[in-house]
């Protein structure tokens, strides 16, 4: 059975890739290497023994999209991760992001109506509930205005999907993660910041094998029990694990509704102190930090009620924080072994 992984060589997608070829899945990952690295098919092959069928193109091109689906017409789910994620950076261009985001969303919606594909799992992000008035939060809660043009663009993707999915056959399932970090246990694949990290979690592992100086911790007078921001952590493999789940939902057509939504997080609020302690503590590493302003944006906390996708999935996240943190830090050491065997 063949299922399009959008974004496929990027950091969630090559983890769900590896999960859905573990499971017997014909995986064909659609590129366009923006942000992500060829080298990463080659490692997708160590760890499943199969490489993933594989096209380099930008799904911004309504032309080569339209082709790609109708060469494809066989595929039976869809997963779109493909997207432009930088906060920071959509705020400072904000007509890339609703250009790449949701063109290449409509020009997918396109291919799947004029071909008979039915199926879509979207990349969405608990940044579309804001800050909430109650925690954890639950799939109903209220969605507020978006903090920045990238949160926007899941809003708005979130709304093309369901309104396109209201009046056509296709079944879609909305998955809202909350913070992704760790890296598979090959330490094969993992997350690959180009440039300076914006998250924190490659920035901590970056300052601890010598690439930055210092962790900058974004304020510690936030009114938490340490002052520093809580984020609901989930490990990367379980979150792949989830993508898995919900396409065997559509496949066997367990849903309750056309459209359905599922936070997925591991339902634990961690604080920005206790993630560097959860480093030092399963790694052995110390790690140098400073406490800076706030960054702005930023929410105070947020984690997720995981109920409802407990139930209705059969899914939980499993992995500990200390599991989280060490397995980014192999993954570090792994990509300096690399970078040493190469130059
Ligand atoms: C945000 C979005 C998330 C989105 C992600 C994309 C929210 C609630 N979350 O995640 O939906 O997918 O961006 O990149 O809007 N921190 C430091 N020092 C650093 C980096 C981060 O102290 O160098 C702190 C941040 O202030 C925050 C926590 O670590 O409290 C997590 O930050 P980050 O990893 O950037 O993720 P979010 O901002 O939560």
């Amino acid at each position: 059975m063949k299922i399009l992984v959008t974004g496929g060589t990027g950091y969630i997608g090559s983890h769900t890739a590896v999960e859905l070829q573990q499971k017997g899945y014909e995986v064909i990952i659609v590129d366009n290497l923006s942000n992500s690295s060829i080298e990463v098919l080659d490692n997708i092959t160590r760890i499943t023994g199969t490489r993933p069928l594989f096209e380099q193109f930008d799904l911004t091109e309504p032309e080569r999209t339209a082709e790609f689906f109708q060469t494809h017409s066989d595929i039976e789910a869809i997963i779109h991760f493909a997207a432009f994620k930088a906060v920071g950076e959509s705020v400072e261009k904000p007509l890339m992001y609703y250009r790449n985001n949701l063109d290449s969303l409509m020009n997918i919606l396109q291919g799947m109506i004029d071909n008979g594909i039915r199926n879509i799992v979207f990349s969405s992000s608990c940044t579309v509930y804001g800050q909430p008035d109650t925690l954890p939060v639950r799939e109903d809660s209220p969605i507020k205005k978006a903090w920045s043009p990238y949160g926007n663009t899941k809003q708005m993707s979130e709304e093309i999907i369901t309104f396109t999915s209201d009046v056509n056959d296709i079944y879609s399932i909305l998955l809202r993660y909350f913070n992704p970090i760790g890296a598979h246990e090959s330490a094969l694949i993992g997350e690959l910041p180009i440039g300076i990290p914006n998250c924190l979690m490659p920035y901590i592992t970056q300052t601890a094998i010598g690439i930055r100086e210092y962790l900058r911790v974004w304020g510690d007078d936030y009114p938490t029990p340490d002052g520093t921001a809580i984020r609901d952590y989930i490990h990367v493999v379980d979150l792949a694990k989830a993508h898995v789940i919900a396409i065997e939902r559509m496949i066997e057509k367990k849903g309750k509704e056309k459209v359905e939504v599922f936070n997925l997080g591991a339902g634990n609020g961690f604080s920005v102190m206790e993630v560097i302690k959860s480093f030092e503590r399963s790694t052995g590493v110390k790690l140098d930090y400073r406490i800076m302003d706030r960054r702005p944006g930023d929410v105070v906390e947020v984690w997720s009620d995981t109920e409802y996708a407990n139930k209705e999935l059969g899914w939980k996240a499993e992995k500990t924080l200390d599991e989280m943190t060490l397995s980014a830090w192999r993954w570090e050491e792994s990509l300096a072994k690399h970078i040493f065997k190469g130059s």
